[in-house]
């Protein structure tokens, strides 16, 4: 059954149920250009049946493999930046113990590089794994971006010292493209277990191939009822192409409804810092896939209630171009009661035995009227608990409620072509070859 509920009552104050619903014919549109393949991107499709398509050999293998890694590692180290390591760092954070390093936890504590450059990152980095046992995964579809390039070399220099080049062999996974790529090259001559990243599922739709279900089922958090969450959400989007019944399509319309009127910064909200990365995750799939030809709707994120202490004023009072999608919790897996005090001189008292997980509730409701009344629209997407099948559930829900949009908005959401542009500005400043013609501009540009 799916779990994730969708509630529109505090948006439609700001567009009528109907305009949402008129959104309908764009809705079934989409579907078919998904589910018959006929629609830009058309060659990246592979995610759409990932759940119900993924063999139970598959799951297996990646299992046993995973606790073979765990048993000889207490750190994990995922190596990847963008799609191929949020998708994994938002459901390994979202069922985590909040403090596991400090706490004693036993391992392996996945931990990520290659996500940026940074020298002191890094540095501290490799200081921490001189100590420690460990493993890692080189995440890399085309094997050739730079940052996670980066990282993989000094880390495999560092393992293979550290072990030997024999062990360091087995301590090494690769997930990367079929065939072509630098990555594969290396991960076969080196011998080095490898996954494929198929060639039909962009970085950002695949946290469900082995790119996320490797270092997930490493941080043991059970990959199957992620799968089965997922195989939930794909089988309704399947049977129900269309506004009505579905909660995705409702979604997808209620954003584009949203943005035509002039809401073009969507906030996703979450009440528990354990949903930091999926925020994460979320603007990558949704800035990636929609913002193009000057268009799409700006993804952000907030954590409530800290934010409110810092962005709160202008989601309150600022530009009035945003709305909210707030993911809410119903249940806590602990449970914490306000203590009574005698002194009551904060004068919280009048709280005292209730649950946090229901002043947190209260805080919610409090903070959606208050930004309604505001000017914000407010979406609010409710799971029951945070697990792996809720979780899946959700990952399955962005993926189709973001193609959705894409294609309603009327671009191609499974290209990225903008990212170019800094990558190739970084490669003549550092003076690759080839880009001798705009390193001369760039260094003038920069008076150099
Ligand atoms: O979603 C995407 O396609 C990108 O964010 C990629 O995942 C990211 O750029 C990393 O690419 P690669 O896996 O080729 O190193």
């Amino acid at each position: 059954m799916i779990q994730v509920k969708l509630n529109l009552e505090q948006t439609f104050g700001f567009i009528p149920k109907d305009e949402i619903l008129a959104w309908d014919k764009h809705i079934i549109s989409a579907y078919r250009k998904i589910y018959n393949k006929t629609g830009a991107g058309n060659d990246f499709l592979g995610w759409v049946d990932l759940p119900s398509s993924i063999t139970n050999q598959e799951i297996e293998a990646i299992e046993n493999h995973a606790a073979e890694l765990r048993r000889k590692s207490e750190v994990f180290v995922v190596i990847g930046i963008g799609g191929s390591y949020l998708g994994a760092r938002a459901v390994i954070e979202s069922m985590t113990h909040h403090f596991a390093q400090l706490n004693g936890n036993s391992g392996p504590h996945v931990i990520y590089a290659g996500q940026h450059i940074s020298e002191d990152y890094t540095a501290d980095l490799l200081d921490l794994l001189d100590k420690k046992d460990y493993s890692l995964a080189v995440i890399s579809k085309s094997g050739t971006t730079t940052e996670p390039a980066i990282a993989f070399r000094l880390l495999k220099a560092h393992i293979e010292k550290k072990y030997g080049i024999e062990e360091a062999r087995t301590r090494i996974v690769a997930i990367t493209d079929k065939s072509r790529g630098a990555l594969k090259q290396l991960a076969d001559s080196e011998g080095y277990v490898s996954y494929v990243v198929p060639d039909d599922v962009g970085g950002r739709y695949s946290v469900l191939t082995p790119v996320g279900l490797l270092p997930i089922a490493v941080a043991g958090i059970s990959i199957r009822d992620l799968i089965e969450g997922a195989r939930k959400m794909e089988a309704m989007s399947r049977a129900v192409q269309k506004i009505h019944g579905n909660p995705i399509a409702w979604y997808a319309a209620a954003r584009q409804a949203l943005y035509t009127s002039g809401k073009s910064v969507e906030i996703m909200v979450n009440y528990e810092p354990r949903l930091f990365y999926f925020t994460e995750w979320f603007k990558q799939l949704y800035g990636e896939s929609e913002g193009k030809e000057n268009k799409g709707i700006f993804p952000a994120g907030v954590g409530f209630t800290t934010d409110l202490h810092s962005m709160g004023q202008y989601i309150q009072e600022g530009l009035r171009v945003l709305f909210e999608t707030v993911i809410s919790v119903e249940s806590s897996q602990r449970e914490m009661r306000v203590p009574m005090a005698e002194s009551d001189l904060d004068q919280l008292n009048y709280i005292a035995g209730k649950r946090l997980s229901e002043v947190n509730h209260k805080a919610e409701q409090g903070t959606t009227l208050a930004h309604v009344d505001g000017g914000v629209p407010n979406i609010r997407i409710s799971i029951p608990e945070i697990s792996p099948d809720t979780i899946g559930q959700l990952i399955y829900f962005f993926e189709m409620g973001c193609a959705l949009s894409g294609y309603m908005l009327g671009v191609n959401p499974f290209d990225q072509p903008g990212v170019e542009a800094y990558k190739k500005n970084m490669f003549a400043l550092l003076g690759k070859k080839g880009f001798e013609t705009q390193t001369a501009a760039l260094k003038a540009r920069l008076g150099e």
